[in-house]
């Protein structure tokens, strides 16, 4: 049978012109036992196009496992190390976390109590929500009303050590029914987006560079992030903006002494600009909450300094401004015309490009609301690439 290969079905809160390109649904096919033909296809596929939705296929753990390190043959250990009772374990990731004993990569993600689940006899799962992590949280009120936030927008990605992931799967196995929610981004735009219970949200980093302005994208082009060590350990008191977008800047951050013990050579700085191995193109890839520096290459001989922000290059070590200048560059693509909220179905597999996307777990179940997904992506064998020569002259 051949691969059929359709556009997803869209809301009509998002833009079909912002998402010609993005997401693709796949059919025909079990990405759980390609062919080494079918597989170069699949992952050609997901290059060109962000987000694959393979509806209703059985996948066991073994087979995501198998898809998923099948696009970096060389990994091996979870994204984000298995190190989850080790010294990291204050991390603000550590609760979301459940192993399948047989194959340790996947992990068993959701809300609820799940028995006797692939060796696992009981797994107490906590979908993680804004009212634990957000500086301000809806009301009772409105939460009861459906109202609800984006949790927080993020690449998994451990940010310290471990290389970026290429691949996500995410295996939809019991979704819960309920009604739409509304998702409120608070912060004085107004702007709010319907999406299905438990949604993931997706955007386009490919789109966030693409709409910014010439000097941002001048910005974006010539800059690279620190992150801190053991990022999630040391975000874990700080409490996040409305839109889940990055960390508001109370000074909460755990202090780098007195983190788990760290080493300056497996502090990671990436460049903003991630290349797509397929198509070149150029995906604003940063975790906003886990930067604490900026730093900014002078331009180009020869560029206009019409204009241009930090014309001369710059290392911005203070927090508040590195956050500051990555929000203006990051909040105009979370824009509810520039989000795709999955609507999740049981055998629901998703593979997204991990370096071309970002994503956010969004709402809210009540304890009786069981749902169970498998998740897996395994530290990459390499670090992203950043911008060509070609891309710094095209747009620095
Ligand atoms: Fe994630």
């Amino acid at each position: 049978m051949a691969i059929e290969v359709a556009p997803l079905p869209l809301p009509p809160s998002a833009d079909p012109s912002k998402f010609a390109e993005f997401g693709r649904e796949v059919k025909g096919i079990n990405p759980g036992v390609l062919t080494p033909e079918q597989f170069k296809e699949i992952e050609e596929l997901l290059y060109k196009h962000s987000v694959l939705l393979f509806p209703n296929v059985e996948v066991t753990p073994e087979q995501q496992y198998a898809l998923t390190k099948a696009f970096d043959p060389t990994s091996e250990s979870y994204g984000h190390g298995n190190n989850k009772t080790g010294e990291t374990k204050k991390s603000i990731l550590h609760p979301d976390l459940k192993t399948i004993p047989r194959v340790p990569q996947v992990q068993l993600i959701g809300n609820g109590v799940v028995y006797n689940h692939e060796g696992l006899a009981e797994a107490k799962l906590k979908h993680p929500s804004h009212t634990t992590f957000h500086k301000t949280r809806v009301s009772e009120e409105d939460e009861a009303k459906g109202v609800t936030r984006f949790y927080r927008w993020h690449i998994d990605a451990a940010l310290y050590d471990l290389s970026p992931p290429k691949v996500t799967s995410l295996y939809g196995i019991t979704v819960p029914k309920g009604n739409k929610q509304i998702c409120r981004y608070d912060d004085g735009t107004g702007d709010e987006l319907e999406v299905p219970l438990g949604t993931t949200a997706f955007v386009s980093g490919k789109t966030m560079f693409e709409i910014l302005p010439s000097e941002l994208k001048s910005l974006a082009v010539r800059s690279r992030v620190k992150y801190a060590p053991h990022p999630y350990v040391w975000m874990t008191p700080a409490h996040a903006k409305s839109t889940g977008l990055g960390i508001e800047d109370e000074g909460l951050e755990e202090p780098w002494d007195q983190l788990p013990s760290w080493q300056e050579s497996k502090i990671k700085i990436f460049p903003l600009l991630w290349k797509n191995p397929v198509t070149g193109g150029l995906h604003f890839q940063v975790h906003p909450c886990g930067i604490c520096e900026l730093y900014v290459d002078p331009l180009p001989a020869g560029a206009s300094r019409e204009g241009a922000l930090y014309p001369d290059g710059a290392h911005i070590t203070d927090l508040a401004t590195v956050r500051d200048v990555l929000y203006k560059m990051q909040r105009p693509a979370i824009a509810p015309s520039l989000v795709y909220p999955h609507d999740w179905h049981e055998k629901d597999l998703v593979l997204f490009h991990n370096r071309g996307v970002l994503h956010t777990v969004v709402g809210a179940f009540a304890p009786d609301q069981v749902r169970a997904f498998h998740q897996c992506n395994l530290a990459a064998s390499d670090d992203p690439v950043g911008p060509s020569a070609e891309d710094m002259a095209k747009w620095a």
